[in-house]
């Protein structure tokens, strides 16, 4: 199998300086992470096992985490040689260390190519349940981003803390112009002791998320339920996939876009599977040898395979719905999701949200092909016309 995925995202390790309680990586799990650290990949681990492979597979971006990634000594030196090796590069951080001094060090060691992604659940107090820091100091740190000409990202891991505010943090996004993507709250790490009695379930989507979701290109780098026109997507991307993943743009669910690692060096299909669910470990085989010939990635990323109402859904290809919310839901990360609030009789079924998705996905067009993650089949096609300063909103810098 050939594959296309776009991004890795690699949580180097699991140590961390705050003591979030619903924290994935368990970082605030003392004894887990002293084992972690005494297995970290080493840098040079790194770069013969991921970052060597990776070019090969064709992937664009590594995006940099944890725990908190700037802990790790090397950190630097892994952020000089990603952009050495010709990736565009993300580092997802706490803010914590991120003074001006060194988000100065930061831009000068990746030639001004980085962009910092940060944890926001929320703009104001209610950020604090969640995340063991104060939103101000984030807002801070992406002010500081702009005026250093750092790109921004914001991750808005979404949960029944954050219902209310949600619109809100959505807003002040894109009021800044800066892009956002919804993570769902699982059960991984700390994370188990909070999923009963915090996670979404399918009202909460359809009454609080979803609408604030469909409204603004700055989030549809990825997004589920996504009614959008799988004509339309066939027609903007010239047919482009991943398996039966749609790329150029992606869109949906993640699964099929991205290749993640822990610390260890396990491999996973989502930020949010790391753990739970592994393709193999890149100790073994470089991860292009490993994705190669593993079973786990062939399933995964073939959403002609998927069940239930997702199986016989118009968005299957476009949507593909959560992986992880089958997964962690109903124990099957090929069953349908079961947070997602449309009920499609057969593939006829229309979402009445099809043709505002379809619009604004048109403006996401331009804003993609802005940030060069979305290339217009010759021809010219519906929306993806001249780039736009919208493509400020992923970071992007001339000459990448
Ligand atoms: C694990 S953190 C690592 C990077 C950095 N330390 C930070 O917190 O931003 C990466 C992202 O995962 C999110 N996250 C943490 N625990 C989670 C959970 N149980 N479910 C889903 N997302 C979670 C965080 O809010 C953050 O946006
Ligand atoms: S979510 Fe991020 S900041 Fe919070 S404890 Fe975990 S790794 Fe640290
Ligand atoms: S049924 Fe599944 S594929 Fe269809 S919109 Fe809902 S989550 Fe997406």
């Amino acid at each position: 199998m050939q594959y296309r995925f776009q991004v890795v995202y690699f949580e180097a390790t699991r140590r961390c300086n705050l003591r979030c309680p619903m924290c994935m990586t368990g970082s605030n799990d003392a004894h887990r992470v002293r084992q972690s650290f005494r297995r970290e990949l080493s840098l040079e681990e790194i770069r013969d096992r991921v970052m060597m492979p990776a070019r090969r597979l064709g992937i664009h971006t590594m995006g940099w985490s944890g725990g908190e990634f700037l802990l790790r000594r090397d950190a630097l030196d892994l952020l000089r040689l990603t952009v050495d090796l010709g990736f565009r590069c993300s580092v997802l951080s706490n803010c914590k260390r991120l003074t001006r001094e060194r988000l100065e060090r930061i831009r000068d060691v990746t030639q001004g190519r980085a962009r910092i992604v940060v944890g926001l659940n929320a703009v104001d107090e209610e950020n604090r349940w969640s995340r063991d820091s104060e939103s101000d100091r984030t807002v801070q740190v992406l002010r500081d981003c702009a005026e250093l000409g750092l790109g921004q990202h914001v991750v808005i891991t979404i949960g029944k803390y954050n219902t209310r505010s949600f619109e809100k943090t959505v807003e002040f996004c894109v009021r800044h112009n800066i892009a956002y993507n919804r993570s769902p709250l699982v059960p991984r790490g700390s994370g188990a002791g909070c999923f009963s009695g915090m996670a979404f379930d399918r009202d909460d989507l359809e009454r609080y998320f979803h609408p604030a979701l469909r409204r603004h290109p700055h989030g549809y780098v990825s997004y589920t339920p996504y009614f959008l026109s799988p004509e339309l997507h066939a027609q903007a991307s010239g047919g482009v996939r991943n398996n039966t993943v749609p790329q150029n743009p992606s869109i949906g669910c993640w699964v099929g876009s991205w290749l993640t690692i822990n610390a260890e060096g396990d491999v996973s299909a989502c930020p949010v599977l790391l753990d739970a669910l592994s393709g193999g470990n890149v100790r073994d085989k470089p991860i292009d040898e490993l994705v190669g010939s593993s079973t786990f990635f062939a399933e995964i990323t073939d959403r002609s395979r998927l069940k239930g109402r997702c199986g016989r859904c118009r968005y299957q290809y476009t949507c593909g719905g959560c992986r992880a919310m089958a997964f962690y839901h109903g124990g099957d990360y090929m069953g349908e999701d079961p947070t997602c609030f449309f009920d499609p009789v057969d593939r006829s079924t229309v979402s009445e949200h099809e043709e505002e998705t379809n619009r604004v996905f048109r403006q996401y067009l331009l804003v993609a092909r802005s940030a060069g993650v979305y290339q217009p089949p010759k021809g010219g096609q519906p929306g993806a016309g001249s780039p736009s300063p919208a493509g400020r909103l992923y970071g992007r810098t001339a000459g990448r």
